[in-house]
C-alpha cells in the first residue's frame, strides 16, 4: 500500500510519515518546504524511507505526480498564520483540496480513503451559554472591545457574559481567513471525497504538541516560545490576562487517531475533533511548564492580544470517543517529551522574535489602550 502525505515534511505530517512506514506502507510526502516553515530547507527528522516529492500542491503537475500509484491520502500541507494575506489561505488549502479529488478523477486513481487535517480554527469565537437567551455562536469579539482589555465574551441581545461550552462538531462557526479555509477544505473533501465514493475523514485538531514544530513560524508555537523564553531567563509573555481556555493535544494521540479513522469505516465522511476535553488556561499552562522546568519565573501580562484568537476554545471529544479514540498523554508528557527532543536539537535560538515584530507591525498583535503600553517595548521574548 502506497500512502500520500501532504505537508509531509511539517510537524504532523512526518509523524504521520513514520507511523505508516512503522506499519509497512510506501510513504511518499510532497511539501514545497515553506520558507516560514524550513528556511533551511529539508528538515533532519524526515525518514530516509520517505519518497520525497518537492512541490507545490497548487500546481497540477505536481499534484498529478504525487498521487502516482497512491491508495491512501492523508492531506496536511497547509498555509497557516496571522499574515493578512487572505487570499493565500484560500489557494494553498481550498484549491488545493480540490485539486487533489480533481486529479484523482481525471486519471481515475484508485484511492481508497482520504483523510484531511482540519482545524479547531473553525468554530472561531466558540460555542457559548447565555443565562437568559440560551444556546449561541458569537462573532469575533469586536477590536474596540479588546482594545480596552474587555477579554469576556456577551450576549449580543444582554450583553452578559457568556459561559463557555466545549466545542461540538455541528457547529462551525469560522471567523478568520484561516479558519474560514480549513473549514472549506474539510467541507470540499468530505463532500468531492463523497461524490466520488473515496472514503474521507476530517480531523479537527485541537492545539497539537511536540517535537520537530517549526521554530520559525508563529502560528501554534506555544509550547517552543515559552520554553525558550524560559531556558533563556525570560518571563513567557502572555495574550490577555492568560484566562483564557485552551486544550493541548500530544502529537502521538493525534497520529492514533488518524490510525484509527484510517481503519474504521464508521468515520467516513465525517469531521472529528481530535483534543482532549480538558480546559487548561494559558497561565496554568505557563506556570505549569515552569515548574516542569524547574525555574521560577512568572509569566509576564503585559496587556496585549492578538487578533483571531478565540476566548475559550475546548473541543469536546464525545463524537471521536464513540469510534474509540480518547487521548492518553497529558500535559506533564507533553512537556517532557518536548524537552526531550529540545535537548537533541542543536540550535534553538529565538526565532520568534521575527514572527512577533511582523504581527505588531500587520496590527494583528495589539496593546490595550487603557494600559497605555507602548508596544515596542514589549519586545523579543514575546508568546
Ligand atoms: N499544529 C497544530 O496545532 C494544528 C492544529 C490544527 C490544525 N493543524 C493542521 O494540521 C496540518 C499540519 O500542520 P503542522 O502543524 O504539521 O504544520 P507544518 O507547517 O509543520 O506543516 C505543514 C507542511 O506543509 C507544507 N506546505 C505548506 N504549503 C504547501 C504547499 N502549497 N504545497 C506543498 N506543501 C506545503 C509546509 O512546507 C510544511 O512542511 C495543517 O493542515 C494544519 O492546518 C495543525
Amino acid at each position: 500500500m502506497r500512502a500520500l502525505v501532504t505537508g509531509g515534511a511539517g510537524f504532523i505530517g512526518s509523524h504521520i510519515a513514520d507511523a505508516l512506514l512503522l506499519r509497512g506502507y510506501d510513504v511518499r510526502v510532497v511539501d514545497n518546504l515553506e520558507p516560514r516553515v524550513h528556511p533551511r530547507g529539508v528538515p533532519s527528522y524526515l525518514s530516509r524511507e520517505v519518497e520525497f516529492c518537492a512541490g507545490d500542491i497548487r500546481d497540477k503537475r505536481v499534484v498529478e505526480r504525487a498521487l502516482l500509484g497512491v491508495d491512501i491520502i492523508f492531506h496536511h500541507a497547509a498555509y497557516q498564520d496571522y499574515m493578512p494575506d487572505y487570499s493565500k489561505f484560500f489557494h494553498s488549502n481550498v484549491v488545493s483540496t480540490a485539486l487533489l479529488f480533481e486529479v484523482v478523477r481525471e486519471k481515475g486513481l484508485p484511492v481508497q480513503k482520504c483523510i484531511v487535517s482540519s482545524s479547531q480554527a473553525v468554530y472561531g469565537e466558540g460555542q457559548y451559554n447565555c443565562p437568559e437567551h440560551g444556546f449561541c455562536l458569537p462573532p469575533a469579539r469586536p477590536v474596540e472591545q479588546l482594545d480596552r482589555g474587555d477579554w469576556d465574551v456577551r450576549c449580543a441581545r444582554c450583553h452578559r457574559e457568556l459561559e463557555p461550552l466545549l466545542l461540538s462538531e455541528e457547529h462551525p462557526n469560522p471567523t478568520t481567513p484561516y479558519g474560514l479555509s480549513k473549514y472549506a477544505e474539510e467541507i470540499v473533501a468530505l463532500r468531492l471525497g463523497r461524490m466520488l465514493s473515496i472514503p474521507t475523514v476530517g480531523l479537527r485538531y485541537s492545539i497539537v504538541q511536540g517535537a520537530r514544530q517549526s521554530f520559525y513560524k508563529a502560528y501554534s508555537g506555544v509550547c517552543r516560545i515559552f520554553t525558550c523564553a524560559l531556558r533563556h531567563g525570560h518571563a513567557p509573555v502572555i495574550y490577555e490576562d492568560g484566562l483564557q481556555r485552551r486544550d493541548y493535544v500530544h502529537i502521538d494521540d493525534v497520529v492514533r487517531a488518524h490510525l484509527l479513522v484510517l481503519e474504521d469505516s464508521r468515520a467516513d465522511y465525517e469531521a472529528f475533533n481530535v483534543g482532549t476535553g480538558k480546559p487548561v488556561t494559558v497561565l496554568e499552562y505557563a506556570r505549569i511548564l515552569a515548574k516542569t522546568m524547574r525555574v521560577a519565573i512568572e509569566p509576564l501580562i503585559p496587556g496585549i492580544y492578538r487578533r483571531g484568537d478565540g476566548r475559550h476554545t475546548v473541543s469536546s471529544i464525545d463524537k471521536i470517543s464513540r469510534v474509540g479514540w480518547k487521548p492518553v498523554k497529558g500535559l506533564e508528557e507533553i512537556f517532557a517529551d518536548y524537552l526531550a527532543w529540545l535537548d537533541t536539537v542543536g540550535d534553538a535560538g529565538d526565532y520568534f522574535t521575527p514572527a512577533f515584530e511582523q504581527m505588531k507591525q500587520n496590527g494583528v498583535v495589539r496593546p490595550v489602550r487603557r494600559q497605555e503600553v507602548p508596544l515596542g517595548h514589549v519586545r523579543t521574548k514575546m508568546a
